[in-house]
């Protein structure tokens, strides 16, 4: 995930912020993967530590999702839409 993240911000919001300017929409973006990340993280350890009742991870599962399904929804509807609309360069 964290190389999914790191390519989509350099090929679509780095030059989509260039075009929009800084007070747009990639910041956002870019925060929504910090917290994605982090949800991940903390699920992965919580497994690793192997003391977790998998009932547990369920409102970290669920966060997770949210977190996940939002971003997408808003990558779909909203950023791809800009990149193509804006002339944004992709490289
Ligand atoms: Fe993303």
């Amino acid at each position: 995930m964290r190389r999914h993240f790191g390519e989509e911000e350099a090929v679509l919001y780095k030059p989509l912020g260039l075009v929009l300017g800084k007070d747009g929409p990639t910041g956002e973006m870019i925060g929504e993967h910090r917290s994605i990340q982090s949800t991940l993280e903390k699920v992965g350890a919580s497994l690793k530590s192997g003391r977790t009742n998998p009932h547990d991870l369920r409102p970290m599962l669920d966060s997770l999702d949210r977190l996940v399904r939002g971003h997408m929804d808003k990558e779909e509807r909203v950023l791809f839409w800009l990149a193509t609309t804006r002339g944004a360069v992709l490289t």
